[in-house]
């Protein structure tokens, strides 16, 4: 696979990931503010969504250093699905237990995302080593 190819998929991987947490913050803020009676799980999701927001600005820096923007179309599709999906657990008598599996697999989807966008990068950091000099 060229650089170039590679190097827009890695692109892609960012923005999505991008969108990814901008769709966490949509599920997160609507959940906390129905949280009463579970002040522990209300402040773990407060602090998640502060980390949330730090990592969509290191994702916009990495995008910014690249000459790239976000994508504000998948941003907004996927917010606006997040926003649906909050809402569909409130008419459930179990919410905070369908909203913490569903948290639990979104954060799993994350790390999967995360992980696949390390390899990609370390696969682009190896060929740039290994070009030769004036060459990347
Ligand atoms: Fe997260």
């Amino acid at each position: 696979m060229s650089d170039s190819k590679t190097r827009e998929i890695f692109v892609t991987g960012l923005k999505n990931a991008h969108a990814m947490e901008n769709q966490a913050l949509s599920i997160m803020k609507p959940q906390v503010k129905r949280i009463e009676n579970y002040p522990d799980i209300a402040a773990r999701l407060e602090e998640h969504i502060r980390e949330t927001e730090g990592q969509i600005g290191r994702l916009e820096e990495i995008l910014t250093s690249l000459a790239e923007d976000n994508s504000s179309l998948k941003d907004a599709a996927l917010s606006f699905t997040g926003s649906m999906a909050a809402l569909g657990h409130t008419v459930a008598g179990d919410e905070i237990l369908k909203n913490s599996m569903a948290n639990f697999a979104f954060e799993n989807f994350e790390i999967a995302a995360y992980k696949s966008l390390i390899t990609i990068a370390e696969l682009v950091d190896t060929r740039l080593s290994c070009a030769p000099r004036g060459e990347s």
